[in-house]
């Protein structure tokens, strides 16, 4: 059959129109957890849909918050994924964030359920990981400095400019650590606390894994992270041991939210039905990404620090997610700490 240039324009519109319609163009993300699954899931996000170009940027938790604030009259953003839950709970709560129902939230775990629920559908638990530290074998070797197992050991004069943890303005981990502290001793002791390990930090990075990837590179003897990024440096082959405190430590709930405004809704909601899925959070692994994923199918990676393990505390989500109380935290934090800072 032969088709003249009428027809095959005709034939060309009918097929388009016989497909089923589907969303395309770009999606903004903002990526708060570790580069290389942020990469990956991208990749992979690009490859299962085709017709969307995802625009990431990795910023870590605090500053995420403080740029979905900053722009809340011209959201530049569409979601926002990863990254400890408490200042996503904080966007939640002043309004930042979309109201979602993810016909995918009856696959989840009840923690993450609960994140959703709490926040008024604002945000979701993607993955979940417990707090501690990574500390280079070979450095605690050959200067003889005892192992340490609890928060009270990191004190240790002989540690005097050995650790690293991040500024919890900027660190979703920092902040998970410093809440965690406050939840663990009281507010006034756990500020005595962080003066006195201040005499052994080096330095406060501005993202939370890296005080663990200067410690496997033997930049710095100890760094204060969550221990699934620890068992990543061990995973790539660094002397490097992981460790949760004796007294007890925190987790975060990693979280995933809409930007309320975003201009590519439609492909937010498509991002954020997929990135709950089994298969998208199986897949993280293959980042040396060991959290404990969110969607009850999801494979756990056999590195995963499991929670039956640790001595967990009851970490209180939406009391260290509220806005008045994360502020005041971080205020105290800028005084009391920051400012003396080395
Ligand atoms: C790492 C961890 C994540 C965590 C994130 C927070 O990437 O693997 O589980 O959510 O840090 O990053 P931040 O830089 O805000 O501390």
């Amino acid at each position: 059959m032969k088709m003249n240039a009428l027809s095959l324009m005709l034939f060309a519109g009918a097929a388009l129109a016989a497909m089923p319609a589907q969303a395309a163009g770009d999606l903004n993300l903002i990526c708060s957890a570790d580069v290389v699954i942020c990469e990956q899931m991208k990749g992979d996000f690009e490859k299962a849909h085709s017709n969307i170009k995802v625009n990431m940027v990795r910023l870590s938790s605090g500053e995420t918050y403080a740029k979905v604030r900053a722009e809340v009259r011209n959201p530049k953003t569409d979601i926002w994924w990863g990254g400890t839950g408490d200042p996503q709970l904080q966007a939640a709560s002043e309004g930042l964030t979309l109201e979602y129902k993810s016909p995918m939230l009856d696959e989840l775990q009840d923690w993450a359920k609960k994140q959703a629920e709490s926040s008024g559908f604002r945000t979701v638990g993607v993955y979940a990981g417990a707090l501690g530290w990574g500390y280079n074998t070979d450095i605690f070797k050959s200067k003889g400095i005892k192992e340490p197992g609890c928060w009270a050991d990191l004190l240790t004069p002989e540690l005097k400019g050995e650790i690293q943890i991040a500024n919890p303005n900027s660190s979703g981990t920092a902040y998970t650590a410093l809440a965690s502290l406050v939840q663990i001793m009281g507010e006034d002791q756990a500020f005595d606390y962080l003066k006195k390990l201040n005499d052994n930090v080096s330095q406060y990075t501005k993202s939370g894994s890296a005080p663990v990837k200067a410690a496997a590179r033997g930049e710095t003897a100890l760094g204060i992270v969550f221990v699934h990024d620890a068992v990543a440096q061990i995973a790539e082959g660094f002397p490097v041991k992981s460790v949760t405190p004796c007294e007890g430590t925190g987790y975060e709930i990693g979280s995933m939210s809409i930007i309320k405004g975003a201009r590519n809704l439609d492909n937010a909601k498509i991002w954020y039905d997929w990135a709950l899925t089994s298969e998208a959070q199986s897949r993280m692994k293959d980042a040396k990404s060991f959290q404990l994923p969110s969607n009850i199918k999801a494979e756990i990676p056999k590195e995963a620090p499991r929670f039956e393990g640790i001595k967990l505390i009851d970490y209180d989500f939406k009391a260290y997610g509220d806005p008045e109380r994360r502020k005041a935290l971080l205020e105290r934090w800028d005084r009391e700490v920051g400012a003396v800072a080395n």
